[in-house]
């Protein structure tokens, strides 16, 4: 840079620096050219403004983040005062008191024998690290070919090279290829969209997707596959809850054949679905939690997963070290912040709440089925996809064209304009995305079907 130009930058605008500076993530950089690149300076609430004051409804809770919501003191100065006290300290071969109190109360959260945190800065290399985990517990036990991971088409589970490995959206993993080996896709549980001879039965949808794992595994040999990979509620897409009795059936297939169950929970874990792990909700055991994002409710990054004591076990004793490590991982400052964050979750019921207020978020959302555009509104607790169709009856969807004219062209900036910060995704089939923070009551959930019924309303006349 010129000194000339870095006298000017302070005369300049937030947006028009970022234009020229900032590479946004997943962004199609050109679409900012001619237009101001959206600018958050502040948050209170369920709230968050941008540089001219304007007022958002974050219907995402950021990136699915903020569970407790923007501007809270309380969790700010735990991270003020830990910095202070002790700003950094590694993982590697020392301790520091936040990561264990808070490692101690993981454990005490989370279901079963999971018992061993082992932490990370973010969801990726939290999945990532479950993969490595995996590989390494079984050459440590004799059974050195285990190295394959299952997991559902269209299923997001990060962006660096082992996380994408497992990711099933094509277009995210072409321009890495070749990726890490032993990614296998399985079926999704979109039942909106299942296959005719299930199309009609939710139960058995639920077993033929499960029994889907089984045949996978038998396809590619079970002593080569290490783990089945699925979250609680499966988010890109659109929101898919499990099947009644998808997970039991998943469960008997892993200690059939052996095989590890990752439940990744970087979005569905502390209070998303009203329980502090998704798998809690749905009934199932994992053999891993991966986490991140709520965690902290934002206030500073941490991710990681939670390990049974079996898989621990050879990691325990005598000269096996776990391979594996991340400078920042269980940053002393975010171990505070969210040791902080469960502590509001603790004083104010959050997940007592979600599970008191989700029914009238879903039948405030299901108002929105009168427009002739909503084909379906799916989730559970504090997290929703609105599919769009362009007819109802038949379920036919948008063209590849339509779908880049309705949502890149019209609606995630018209959602925006109105006040509500969501998601218009087509990574699947064309959806709406909701997860607001879980302080949002009767009002909020009004704001968001108002603004949603005006805006979808005007995109159906643009078909
Ligand atoms: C299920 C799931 N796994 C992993 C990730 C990756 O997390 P991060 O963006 O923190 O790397 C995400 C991110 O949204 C996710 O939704």
């Amino acid at each position: 840079m010129t000194s000339d130009h870095a006298a000017d930058l302070t005369s300049e605008t937030l947006e028009a620096r970022a234009r020229r500076h900032l590479w946004l993530h997943f962004t199609r950089m050109s679409s900012y050219q001619g237009n101001d690149v959206p600018v958050i300076v502040r948050g209170s609430g369920q709230y968050v403004y941008d540089t001219r004051g304007k007022r958002y409804l974050d219907g995402l809770s950021g990136l699915f983040v903020s569970q407790i919501g923007h501007g809270r003191a309380e969790v700010a100065e735990a991270g003020a005062r830990q910095a202070t006290e002790l700003a950094y300290f590694p993982l590697w071969s020392y301790a520091h008191p936040r990561a264990i109190e808070l490692a101690e109360r993981l454990a005490v959260l989370a279901p079963g024998d999971l018992n061993r945190v082992f932490f990370t800065t973010s969801g990726s290399e939290a999945v990532e690290s479950a993969w490595k985990m995996a590989k390494q517990y079984f050459k440590t036990i004799g059974q050195p070919s285990r190295f394959k991971v299952l997991s559902r088409d269209i299923a997001y589970h990060g962006t660096s090279m082992g996380a994408l490995a497992i990711t099933g959206l094509p277009d995210i993993k072409t321009p890495f290829e070749p990726l890490p080996p032993g990614g296998v896709r399985v079926p999704n549980t979109n039942f909106y969209r299942a296959p005719g001879f299930v199309a009609d039965d939710l139960n058995a949808f639920g077993r033929w997707a499960a029994d889907e794992i089984e045949r996978a595994i038998l396809r590619e040999g079970p002593d080569s596959v290490a783990a089945v990979y699925l979250e609680p509620v499966q988010n890109s897409g659109g929101c898919f809850p499990p099947p009644p009795g998808y997970f039991a059936r998943v469960r008997e297939i892993c200690d059939r054949y052996g095989v590890l169950l990752v439940s990744d929970e970087v979005i569905c874990a502390f209070g998303r679905l009203g329980y502090y792990f998704g798998s809690q909700r749905y009934g199932y055991q994992p053999d891993v939690i991966t986490f991140a994002k709520g965690i902290t409710s934002g206030y500073a990054p941490l991710g990681g997963m939670i390990v049974s004591d079996r898989l621990m076990e050879p990691f325990g004793a005598g000269p096996a070290t776990f391979l594996h490590g991340v400078t920042f991982a269980g940053h002393p400052v975010s171990a505070a912040v969210a040791l902080a964050n469960l502590d509001v979750f603790e004083k104010e019921d959050l997940l007592g709440k979600v599970r008191a207020n989700e029914g009238a978020f879903r039948a405030t959302l299901e108002k929105l089925t009168d427009l002739s555009i909503v084909g379906d509104v799916r989730g559970d607790g504090y997290f929703y996809g609105i599919e769009m169709v362009k007819e109802k009856a038949t379920r036919e969807t948008f063209s590849d064209e339509e779908s880049e004219r309705l949502l890149r062209g019209f609606l995630s900036h018209a959602l925006y304009d109105a006040g509500l910060i969501c998601r218009a995704d087509d990574r699947g089939d064309p959806v709406i995305q909701l997860a607001p923070p879980l302080t949002c009551t009767q009002e909020h959930f009004d704001e968001m079907e108002q603004i949603l019924r005006s805006v979808l309303t005007e995109a159906w006349k643009l078909i």
